[in-house]
């Protein structure tokens, strides 16, 4: 395996920098500040020929199907979309998975945040919208590693994305320890003096990692 690490790029880095990073990385993921800094277009520029496996637009997606379908529809350039589990399935996300289904597009559901004040009350609803829409993957923060054990157990083998590395607390390589596939992990990189040489040093503390857990 490539890497285990999605960056989250909510600030811009310089194409130069992620081209030295795109063989170190599984993925990227963008923000709504990176977007609101650098407008639609120049993001697309800035990431359409990286060779990364996933492209995954982080807005958090949480509206009626007509309104995600239409933001959804000028971000063509990336693979892949986070949306909030909470609002549920009719009219809202049966609509979005149909429509990122017929082009070609990845789902992924937000299960679990990764701060202290995420409410635990709703997990058996969240649940049951995670069955019904069946995305490709789901985010479970890496501050809460009995969560992400217990989503791994509840569903086998659909992809588990971890923010939280690094910045929020969370040490490298635990949550891939407890059942993630990636982690996510932003400012820890993209605020180093050395981004590439952060990437790389992370890359090996979590590969270092999994061979003991
Ligand atoms: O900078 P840091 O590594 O904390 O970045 C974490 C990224 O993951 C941010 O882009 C944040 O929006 C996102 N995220 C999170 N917790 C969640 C879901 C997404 O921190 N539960």
């Amino acid at each position: 395996m490539k890497s285990r690490v999605i960056l989250a790029m909510d600030k811009p880095l310089s194409y130069q920098i992620l081209k030295e990073m795109e063989n170190e990385l599984y993925g990227i993921k963008i923000g709504l500040p990176l977007v609101l800094d650098l407008g639609v277009h120049k993001t697309r520029e800035l990431l359409n020929d990286l060779n990364v496996e996933e492209i995954i637009v982080d807005f958090k997606l949480a509206d009626i199907g007509f309104i995600m379908k239409s933001i959804v529809e000028k971000l063509s350039f990336a693979s892949s979309f986070i949306a909030h589990s909470f609002i549920g399935v009719k009219g809202a996300l049966d609509e979005l998975k149909k429509y990122l289904d017929a082009n070609s597009k990845n789902l992924y559901l937000v299960a679990v945040m990764s701060h202290e004040g995420w409410s635990t009350l709703f997990t058996d609803y969240i649940k049951n919208v995670i069955r019904e829409i069946s995305p490709k993957g789901i985010v479970v923060g890496g501050t809460k590693l009995d969560s992400i054990t217990e989503y791994r157990k509840d569903f086998g083998k659909m992809t588990i994305i971890s923010p939280g590395m690094g910045s929020q607390g969370a040490s490298y390589g635990d949550a891939v320890c407890a059942g993630a596939d990636y982690e996510i992990i932003g400012r820890s990189i993209y605020n180093a003096e050395n981004p590439f040489a952060a990437l790389r040093t992370i890359n090996k503390i979590i590969e270092d990692k999994v061979m003991n857990c």
